[in-house]
């Protein structure tokens, strides 16, 4: 189902509360120097092998269907910046995590206590005018998989133009989960950590317990603008995830 014009946050709801953040960075390069790029983590083993029926930005929800999937509902909104804040727009925002039950829709991925059929498991957003992006999932829960237990995280992709930018993964702020965990702890710099970590906060006014988290995503430098308006390509490839147990050392490609 398309998130856009469901309830109880309208895209209206989601694109008014991304205005505030936005504001400074409305004169370009003004708070260039404070913005830490994005580091650049693994893509893991688990990007779907076969995508889902509908792949839209709503995860709850497969098509019409009448059950939604289980979980803290979270509000996921965020940007796409370049290095100097400025927004990224038409780029394909894809994320994929794990259901309620700790299994990802990817053949392999399957926790043998059986997963929840209703979640979509992944999902992609083209981001707007201020490169913003909007999805509507659940809370990740942590998972252990092929003999690795990892802390909850969102694993994310944007591509442009066809080619993939930047891979990583976002986990959940003040999780104790974290400091054990093999793939954020590749990460030494406290900026570089820190880029990486998400709040997920109670959704001012909700009546149903819902959750908000933002993460904003900074290139370490500008992808080219080939942007005529149209678009040339449409999801850039996967990196090829299945090398390793999900924490393959990759080195970063943009810093
Ligand atoms: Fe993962």
């Amino acid at each position: 189902m398309q998130l856009l014009n469901s309830r109880p946050l309208s895209r209206r709801g989601i694109i008014q509360g991304l205005t505030l953040g936005t504001a400074a960075f409305t004169t370009p390069g003004l708070f260039a120097e404070q913005l830490t790029a994005t580091p650049r983590l693994t893509e893991g083993p688990y990007y779907p092998d076969k995508m889902p029926l509908d792949t839209d930005n709503d995860l709850l929800v497969i098509n019409d269907a009448i059950t939604p999937a289980v979980g803290e509902i979270t509000y996921l909104t965020g940007r796409v910046l370049g290095a100097g804040g400025e927004p990224v727009r038409n780029a394909f925002v894809e994320i994929w995590q794990v259901d309620g039950r700790a299994s990802y829709i990817h053949s392999r991925g399957r926790n043998p206590n059986g997963y929840d059929s209703n979640f979509q498991g992944y999902g992609r957003f083209l981001t707007g005018g201020k490169g913003e992006y909007s999805f509507r999932t659940i809370k990740p829960i942590p998972y252990s998989l092929q003999g690795m237990a990892r802390a909850p995280h969102i694993h994310i992709a944007v591509s442009k133009n066809g080619h993939r930018l930047l891979t990583t993964q976002f986990l959940i702020k003040g999780h104790e989960a974290n400091a054990r965990d093999n793939v954020f702890n590749q990460l030494r710099d406290p900026r570089d950590r820190d880029a990486v970590l998400v709040d997920f906060q109670p959704l001012p006014g909700s009546k149903f317990g819902e959750l908000s988290a933002n993460f904003d995503i900074v290139f370490s430098r500008t992808p080219q603008e080939a942007d005529d308006g149209k678009l040339t390509g449409g999801i850039g490839k996967s990196e090829g995830g299945g090398r390793g147990p999900g924490f393959g050392h990759q080195p970063p490609r943009w810093r």
